[in-house]
This record gives C-alpha cells, sequence and structure tokens, in this order.
C-alpha cells in the first residue's frame, strides 16, 4: 500500500501541517505502508502522476488543504484520498456558512453576523460597532470566517476594542464573523467513519488560563486537556450526537472534527468543522483515539484502506 501524505503548503498553518504530516507518517509506516510526504509546490501533479499512489492524504491545514482546492486537484487526477470531497470542504471551511447549515439540522450555534472588510473600511470604526454590539452583546468572539489554529482570533470584552479585533481578524482573511462568546466548556468531537458510519471518539474537553490560542494549541503544557471530557453521561451522548449530526449535515468524508462549546444548561453550541484536523503532538484528534483505547496506527490505517476502496 503506497500513500502520499501531502503536508507543508502555503498557508498559515504551514508548521502545523508539517508536524502533522510528520506524525501520520511515522504512525503509517510502522502498519509497512509505504509513505511519501511531499509539499505543495510546483511538482505537484507530476509527482502524483509519477508515484500513482494508492491513497493520497492531504493533511493540509488552512486554505487550499481545507478549502477544497487541493481536493479538486485529487480529483481532477481520479486519485483516492482521505477525507472529505472539495465542495463539501469548502462548506465547512466557511464558518459562516457552515453554522447555517448545522443550524438548519437542528444544532444551537452563537449568534453570529459577518463584516466584510472592504465594507469596514468604508464605514469606519463608527457606528456599525455599536450596532453589532447591541446585537451579537459582550463578551463575543472575532474570528476570520475562513481560518484555522485560531489565528486572528481574539474575545472582546469592552464595545471599544471590537474595531482593533476586525483589525487582526483581516489580517488572515477579508470577512470576519462576530459571535456571541458562549460560557461553557469547550470541546472538541473527533469523528471517524466505520462500517456503523460516523462514529463519535471519546470528546477531549480544553482547559486554558487564557484563550485557546496559537500558543495554547501547540505549546505542550500550556493547554489542560481532559479525555473524555469531564461532562455527565446524558451530555456526553447529546454532545457527540450533535458533532455527528453536524458531520452527516456537512457532507464529511471519513474522519473529522467537530468542536463544540457545553453551555451550564449541558447544551451544545456548533463553532466549527476541521476537515482536517490537526495531527501533531497536542493536537485534539490523536488525544480522542488514544482516549477510545485504540492506537493512531491502528486508526490511520483503517482510514487509508477505506479511502482506497
Ligand atoms: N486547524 C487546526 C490544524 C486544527 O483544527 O486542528
Ligand atoms: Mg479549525
Amino acid at each position: 500500500l503506497r500513500v502520499v501524505v501531502l503536508a507543508g503548503g502555503l498557508s498559515h498553518e504551514r508548521d502545523v501541517s508539517v508536524r502533522s504530516g510528520r506524525r501520520v507518517a511515522d504512525a503509517l509506516r510502522s502498519t509497512g505502508v509505504d509513505v511519501v510526504v511531499h509539499d505543495v509546490d510546483a511538482d505537484l501533479v507530476p509527482t502524483l502522476q509519477e508515484l500513482r499512489p494508492d491513497v493520497v492524504w492531504p493533511l493540509l491545514h488552512g486554505a487550499t488543504g481545507e478549502d477544497g482546492s487541493v481536493r479538486e486537484i485529487l480529483e481532477l487526477l481520479r486519485l483516492p484520498y482521505v477525507g472529505t470531497g472539495p465542495r463539501s470542504s469548502r462548506v465547512a471551511w466557511n464558518k459562516e456558512i457552515a453554522k447555517g447549515v448545522v443550524a438548519a439540522a437542528g444544532i444551537a450555534t452563537p449568534d453570529s453576523v459577518t463584516l466584510q472588510q472592504d465594507l469596514f473600511r468604508e464605514l469606519g470604526a463608527g457606528s456599525v460597532m455599536d450596532a453589532i454590539v447591541d446585537r451579537i452583546g459582550v463578551p463575543l468572539v472575532v474570528k476570520p470566517s475562513r481560518g484555522g489554529s485560531a489565528l486572528g482570533v481574539s474575545i472582546v470584552d469592552r464595545p471599544g476594542d471590537l474595531a482593533r479585533a476586525l483589525v487582526a481578524s483581516y489580517a488572515y482573511g477579508d470577512t470576519a464573523l462576530v459571535e456571541r462568546a458562549i460560557v461553557g466548556t469547550e470541546v472538541a468531537v473527533s469523528i471517524v467513519e466505520t462500517e456503523a458510519g460516523p462514529t463519535a471518539l471519546p470528546a477531549v474537553e480544553i482547559v486554558t488560563d487564557g484563550p485557546y490560542d496559537y500558543d495554547a494549541r501547540y505549546n505542550p503544557g500550556r493547554s489542560q486537556y481532559f479525555a473524555p471530557a469531564r461532562l455527565d453521561g446524558d451530555v456526553t451522548e447529546r454532545v457527540a450526537t450533535a458533532a455527528v449530526t453536524a458531520f452527516r449535515a456537512l457532507g464529511l468524508r471519513h474522519l473529522g472534527r467537530v468542536d463544540l462549546i457545553v453551555d451550564d444548561d449541558g447544551v451544545p453550541h456548533f463553532l466549527e468543522t476541521n476537515v482536517a484536523p490537526g495531527m501533531t503532538e497536542t493536537s485534539l484528534f490523536p488525544q480522542a483515539v488514544l482516549a477510545s483505547g485504540t492506537t493512531l496506527a491502528g486508526v490511520y490505517r483503517d482510514v487509508v484502506e477505506r479511502a482506497a476502496r
């Protein structure tokens, strides 16, 4: 079995992808798979045509990897690959649109509005800021509508800080999503498709001193994780059901991760999905696999074999 792992790419999450790729490649090799790790560069198409792998695993985070564009190339080359197809990736990658799809499937998601950079520039940081704060309330969260690893994300406690948070978000993309901040427990539910359909692994609970930002995500010891999450039995079930519902509604395939906040009444609120969840040493998906009592090598091998069919 030959697998090409695509890692790197030109997104803001390049470093994360390189680390994810290395880890997945090592785990697959330990099961006897022939793995080639390749970056996204001008040689991508000829390299794939020459290697003709049984499966490609696009472990590219952020734009091109998660927005469907590289997956479009894999479709073009008729190469089997791990994960969600291009069209569903594009929907999942856009948090605003994904929230709409998941809300229509009956899952709660925090109230939000989006604001385009061009319009923000034209309106200036004036009355529209007040209108947003009136509608959403504080605290609120500002994030790039299309982005990952919490890059460009700010929590705004004081209305006067909203404009600055928008500017920080625009550094990563032209659409900012302003979302009500839900007080509660932050959890990530990793999902793997099996014979029985999409199956939720144990939810991983995230506890941080400050925001769960890039630094808190990728530096060991900066965040505390509980896997499984410390939730009551019925809430655990509700969270898993919400995550699987989101996975299905968005048309995700093979694997993914759904991020949610559980409020103090035990209601899960959908934040976003990741079609290429991080697989680094500190990432959530591998922690969920280990909490489920299986091994990374076993799960990754199963995923690749499913994709090869
Ligand atoms: N976007 C990063 C890789 C994650 O969600 O894990
Ligand atoms: Mg993400």
